[in-house]
């Protein structure tokens, strides 16, 4: 089977109450890892490159990585561009093999974000391409806004479907308490995701795809274990997996996790030479990184996404 756009996927996923994972790559242990999970598990998977990734990998490393994980497994894979930022790096995407774009227009005032949108949706469409689109702003704690503030930079329910109808767009990522990293909670707050918001919008938008970015639920053994092993990272809090396993049972048929893999393949690799300081042949821990981030992602498509047995 060759590269899959995210449609049939999204349909699929929406009528079965389970959400697709789309976790994002950046070399050979990476693509393994992911794709051998999702080959245990019968679970169709999107592998999504950030800007950085395609400039850290190179583009044709990467798409002769997907490539050959496609070969491998004969899986349902879509090959997505995770944050687009311009009209150009889309069509660069596109024109080079991905199935997928997501052109990320939330930093823009609703038309300006509306008008990029739909140049991109026109120009993959024609080539078969499906679009992501963005409305509402992802804060991190960093950020540090105001209550206020916060709430205006969560999705506005009353103009989904207006940004949808005009752009084209094939699912749409919002904005309802997630953010990006590892550090998405104040030390003592609690985690809450705004299911409220989700709600208005799957009243508005029936049958339509939603992505949620900034997924990652940074699990508490991972970080032990970095700090354990030489790291140091102080209370890291992500999204509770519950609350993910019940977005996915409703709209959400994208859920995007990044730094729970960095942070699993970073700890396996820390264990490893920490406890065999003789080794310094790669293989011998990247190895352990790719059976790290295996094993987390054949977790979540079984217990967080749903997505076992669905091809
Ligand atoms: O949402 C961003 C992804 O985690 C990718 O991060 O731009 O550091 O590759 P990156
Ligand atoms: P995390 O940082 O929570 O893994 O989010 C990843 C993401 O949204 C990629 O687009
Ligand atoms: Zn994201």
């Amino acid at each position: 089977m060759p590269l899959v756009t995210t449609k049939e996927m999204f349909a699929k996923a929406y009528e079965g109450g389970y959400a697709i994972g789309a976790f994002n790559v950046n070399n050979m242990e990476i693509v393994q890892g992911i794709t051998e999970a999702a080959m245990l598990e019968r679970s169709p998977v999107i592998l999504q490159v950030s800007a950085g990734a395609r400039k850290y990998a190179r583009h044709n490393y990467i798409m002769k990585l997907v490539e050959a994980a496609v070969l491998e497994t004969g899986l349902p894979i879509a090959l997505h561009l995770d944050h687009g930022d311009s009209f150009e790096i889309c069509r660069s995407c596109v024109d080079g093999g991905f199935t997928s774009v997501m052109i990320d227009g939330s930093k823009y005032g609703f038309e300006e974000n509306i008008a990029l949108t739909k140049q991109v949706v026109e120009y993959a469409h024609a080539r078969g391409v499906t679009v992501e689109g963005e409305l509402g702003k992802l804060a991190g704690i960093e950020d540090d806004v105001n209550v206020a503030d916060a709430d205006a930079q969560f999705t506005n329910p009353a103009e989904v479907e207006e940004f949808v109808s005009r752009t084209g767009v094939d699912s749409l990522a919002i904005a309802i308490g997630t953010s990006h990293g590892a550090y998405k909670f104040k030390p003592g707050q609690k985690p809450q995701l705004r299911f409220d918001i989700l709600e208005k919008i799957q009243q508005r938008l029936p049958g339509f795809p939603i992505v949620l970015h900034g997924s990652s639920s940074v699990p508490q053994e991972y970080v032990e274990m970095v700090n354990k092993y030489g790291g140091s990272m102080p209370d890291a809090i992500g999204i509770p997996e519950e609350m993910l396993r019940q977005a996915s049972k409703m709209a959400v048929c994208k859920i995007n996790i990044d730094s729970d893999l960095r942070l699993c393949m970073t700890a396996a690799v820390r264990k490893h030479l920490a406890e065999h300081p003789e080794h310094f042949d790669p293989r011998q821990y990247l190895a352990d990184g790719r059976e790290a981030i295996c094993s987390i992602v054949r977790h979540k498509i079984r217990d967080v996404l749903g997505s076992s047995n669905a091809i």
